[in-house]
């Protein structure tokens, strides 16, 4: 295991543990108003996924014991794990994409207001994502995954100097790379192929040539409204918005974006789906409602976003009405 090479031993100073009336008068347990809600305290506790759904994404006893734990501390928010927007096969994620997951929800709430005395204000945070395949054993990858081309023919032909591969048939090419090191893989594969042979398989926003992917700015919207929908039915104060890490709206608002349908390329064209998805829901859940969003100040990721982006799209986001600091 890797340690510090000269570690700093700190002592742990002597503390005292405020009383009962110390805690109650610190700003922390004070009432603060943000947007269109009042927070009977300052604490909040962010989405955090346990995976404890079943895996069609209804609501289990383990998630509603779980949001009662936290609830029973009476946290001022509590924000219900990432919550899948469409009605596909997730895994033991929640899921919010169709009318049938209403019921599940609708018990969880009542848990979290018994729990809490009322006085924890309870969200859900809705989500969409694409496709991720876990990274395959290296053979397969080259005998199923990888759509061979004459790029690949070409750099071969190149690199072995052998003219001979740029008429050798798919399933030579296959076995060759399949049997070539990581060095020469590097010079064959491009950046894209070489991430989906060592890290799995990922779909980027960028993937127009996919029709869905193609098409997410038409279909979105209506998604997000519909699931913030059944959200209010169920009973919750509002929903945030997922448009943080990397996840399809975080995608949108990427400075990797280089969508060239008016979705991506300039910040102004980055925000712009982020801003639909969230004008349809405020036209579904209504002006009174709690519309959040949680998205990043820096994605932290060569050629990602950085902060000075964030305050754009912050400035863009309180300017269309969404509810500060959800
Ligand atoms: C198990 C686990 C699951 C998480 N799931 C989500 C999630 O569903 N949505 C989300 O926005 N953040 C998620 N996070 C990030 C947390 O909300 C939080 O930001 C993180 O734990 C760091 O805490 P801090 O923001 O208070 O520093 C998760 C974190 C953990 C540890």
């Amino acid at each position: 295991m890797w340690k510090f090479p000269n570690p700093v031993k700190h002592a742990i100073p002597e503390t005292r543990w405020p009383s009962a009336e110390e805690a109650a008068r610190s700003l922390l347990f004070q009432p603060i108003r943000i947007g269109r809600s009042e927070l009977t305290s300052r604490t909040w506790v962010p989405a955090m996924v346990p995976w404890r759904a079943t895996e069609d994404g209804f609501v289990t006893q383990a998630n509603i014991d779980w949001y009662r734990r936290f609830a029973a501390g009476q946290p001022g928010a509590l924000v219900v794990e990432a919550t899948g927007v469409r009605d596909i096969p997730s895994g033991p994620l929640l899921r919010i994409g169709a009318d049938r997951f209403i019921p599940g929800l609708r018990q969880l709430v009542k848990a979290v207001r018994e729990a809490s005395d009322g006085r924890t204000r309870l969200f859900i945070q809705i989500i969409d994502f694409l496709a991720v395949k876990r990274r395959p054993e290296g053979e397969k990858y080259f005998k199923r995954f990888l759509r061979i081309t004459d790029r690949h023919r070409q750099t071969i032909a190149e690199t072995s100097n052998d003219q001979s591969w740029l008429g050798r048939d798919e399933a030579e090419v296959r076995a060759f790379l399949a049997s070539t090191g990581d060095e020469a893989l590097e010079h064959i594969l491009d950046e894209r192929e070489l991430e989906s042979l060592r890290f799995g398989y990922r779909e980027r926003v960028n993937d127009t040539e996919l029709a869905h992917v193609r098409e997410l700015p038409q279909v979105l919207p209506g998604i997000f409204a519909a699931a913030a929908g059944r959200a209010r039915e169920a009973g919750f104060d509002g929903v945030e918005l997922h448009y943080a890490h990397a996840y399809t709206m975080a995608s949108f608002l990427s400075a990797r974006n280089t969508r060239t349908d008016g979705y991506g390329g300039q910040r102004e064209h980055r925000v712009r789906l982020p801003l639909e998805v969230y004008r349809a829901v405020r036209d579904c859940v209504g002006e009174d409602y709690i519309v959040g969003v949680r998205f990043l100040s820096d994605e932290v990721i060569e050629r990602g976003s950085r902060v000075s982006d964030a305050t754009y799209f912050g400035v863009e986001f309180a300017r269309a009405g969404l509810d500060e600091r959800l």
